[in-house]
Formats: structure tokens, sequence, C-alpha cells
């Protein structure tokens, strides 16, 4: 177990992994997480790895006395080509958050900033900040957007760096519109890279926006961001992987600490072998749910974001401070606080019955 001390030493060396900064949270709160606690905080999928993929780790685990370097060109052709790229165009890592750290460390520095939206994913400006690196934190637009034209003109004043969306954006979970995002593709400075963080895109059904994969395909100064740990249910594998332009791979690929197991390498390619049905059908589950959640929260009266990813935000009309420890003591976890957003609360969806236990707790923590 980490301790606090030990976990503040993780955070000064930039490992800021999300799951940790999630779990403190819930620590700091002060308050006994009860026996069968629902974890609605993390932004998890509910469903574990596909049975295949369970298959292919167990195959895996008994032949774990390898170390299997030669399977690896292999495995990361597989990822790339969920997306119709080449192995040399994808950066695979333990979670897209690996990715991001190279990323950070290859486009960032003293000088070139990260600059993105806020609030928004958290590790990539702290890790930034925790190098030393430039961060530069613009508001959501009072729609929760991103203004690609404030974010671009910081790189430019920078003389370049590195702009951050992420789309669906975590915590908000509403999409950027792909005219914005084709607006900042076509107006990037010199020096300077786009990081569009597709970690919930499986989940997005909207027309307003699309993946900027094909920027990536058109050569264009674009990374892309995805990861396992969502749809696939994977987040405890770890693996996660940034799209770019062979050339930009090269830059990020000497700040990966190593590969991936070869359990978690074996378990994504069984998970890929399913094709895109897999993806639809989880996507389908989730978006029911989903939809139950946002038509409960509408009849309370809870004015709440448009979601297109995993979780939802909405406002409690009260301090989301108050709010989230009396829900973990009713068995329910929820997202951590979010400022300046000090009224809404992020919930992940997860099951059906522990949507009907955060509903119980809800009703009953805010008189609704
Ligand atoms: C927007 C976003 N990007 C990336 C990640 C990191 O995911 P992982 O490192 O598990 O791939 C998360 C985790 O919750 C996230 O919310």
């Amino acid at each position: 177990m980490i301790t606090r001390r030990g976990f503040a030493g993780l955070v000064a060396a930039g490992f800021t992994e999300f799951a940790f900064a999630q779990r403190s949270a819930v620590d700091s709160m002060n308050v006994q997480a009860p026996k069968g606690t629902v974890w609605l905080n993390a932004n998890e999928f509910p469903e574990g790895p596909p049975a295949a993929a369970l298959d292919a780790i167990a195959r895996a685990a008994k032949e774990s006395n390898r170390y299997h370097f030669t399977e690896y060109p292999a495995i990361y052709q597989s990822i790339a080509s969920i997306e119709g790229l080449k192995g040399d165009q994808v950066l695979v890592g333990a979670g897209s958050t690996e990715a991001l750290h190279c990323a950070v460390e290859a486009f960032t520095s003293p000088k070139r900033p990260f600059i993105c939206a806020w609030p928004t994913f958290e590790s990539g400006p702290e890790l930034a900040a925790a190098q030393g690196h430039a961060v530069v934190k613009l508001p959501l637009t009072s729609d929760y957007r991103s203004d690609v034209r404030q974010l671009v003109a910081e790189a430019k004043k920078a003389g370049g760096g590195m702009i951050y969306i992420c789309n669906p954006n975590n915590p908000t979970g509403n999409v950027a519109p792909k005219q914005d995002i084709g607006w900042a593709v076509r107006n990037l400075p010199a020096d300077t890279v786009l990081l569009i963080d597709e970690a919930y895109f499986h989940f997005n059904t909207s027309p307003e926006t699309e993946s900027a994969m094909k920027y990536v395909k058109d050569g264009k100064n674009v990374l892309v961001m995805r990861t396992f740990s969502k749809i696939y249910g994977m987040a405890g594998l770890r693996a996660g992987y940034v799209a770019a332009r062979p050339d930009l791979i090269k830059k990020m690929a000497p700040f990966r600490n190593l590969q991936i197991s070869i359990t978690t390498a074996r378990a994504v390619v069984a998970a890929i072998d399913m094709g895109p049905k897999l993806v639809e059908e989880r996507r389908a589950r989730l978006i029911r749910t989903r939809d139950d959640l946002v038509a409960f929260l509408k009849q309370k009266k809870l004015n709440t974001i448009e979601s297109q990813a995993n979780f939802v935000m909405f406002d409690t009309g009260r301090d989301i401070n108050q709010i989230g420890p009396a829900m973990l003591a009713k068995g329910v976890a929820v997202g951590r606080p979010f400022p300046p957003y000090n009224t809404m609360m992020r919930i992940t969806i997860g099951t059906d019955a522990e949507m009907a236990k955060f509903k119980a707790a809800l009703s009953e923590v805010l008189s609704v």
C-alpha cells in the first residue's frame, strides 16, 4: 500500500498516475469507504476484458519466463491496424499516460509550454510542471469548450509548444466541435504540436465532432492518444498508445520506459482480433445506462452537461467538497472536486446495480 508520504514522493517525481490521484482524493475525504462501496470515481468501464483476452492472458502467463522481444513488432502493427496505421505511426505505452509522458518530454520545455483549457485531464499539465516545463491553462468557455483561437495564440506567443485538447473532455464529457479542431490544425504555429486525447472517443456518437486520426494520416503536426483502459475494460492491464507521423514518434520514443508486459500485449491483440463489434456492443450498453442516468438527473432538475463519454458531470447546487464525502459515507465514491466547478459532480457510468445505489444515495444526500 502507498503511504501518504510515498504518494507525495511519487507526485514530486512526476508519477502523477491518475488512479493514484483518484484514490488519494478519496483518502483525503477522511471518510472510511464502507464495505461494498461502488467505485464511480475513476471513469473505468464496468465490464472487464473480453473472454478471449482473458484466455490470452492465461496462455501468456504460462510462457512468461521468456522476454518475447521478437513478438512486439507484430503486436504494435496489430494496435496500429485498428485505425489503419502502420506500426511506425504508433508509440505504445503502459496506459496512454505513458505516451502522454513521452509527448510532454519531447515537445514541451521551460520555454515551450504545455497549453490546455482547464479543467481537463490533469496528468499532462502536472507532469510538465513537475519537470519545470512551462504550463498555460486557459479557462474552458462558458459552454465547456477549449477556445482554440486562444490556445493557438498562446503557442504563437511562446514560439512553440504543445496544445492539448481532450475530446471528449474529462471531466466535463462534452466534445470539441470538428470545426474547432480543423481550425487549430490549419493554424498551428511553427514548432507546435497538437495533442488530441481521445481516451473517451469510443463512447461518442455525436456528429458534432470527429476523430483527429485523419490529421495523423494527412501527416500534420498532430498526435492522437487512445487507451485500452476505458471501453476495452483493461485499466489495470495498462495499455494505450499515441498515433503520429513516424518522425514525431521517433522524437517521443527515447522517453518511453519499457515495453508493456506480454500478458497485456496478448490480451490487447485478442481484443483487437474480435473486431469493431466488441466496441460497438459495449458502447451501446454504456449509452443505455448513461441515457437512463441523464433522464434521472433531469427528473431531479439537476443541470447536466451533455456527455459523450462514460461519465456525466452535473450541478449538485451544493459544495462538492461536502457532497463527495457524504456520498462516500453511503458507499458511493464519486469524482473528486474539479475547481472552479465547485458545485459540480462527475460520476462514472457503472453497472445498473451500481447506478441504482448511486441514485438512492444522491436522492438522500441532496434531498431531491
Ligand atoms: C482523458 C484521459 N486521458 C488519459 C487517461 C489515462 O488513461 P490510461 O493511462 O489508463 O490509458 C485518462 C484516465 O482516466 C483520461 O481521463
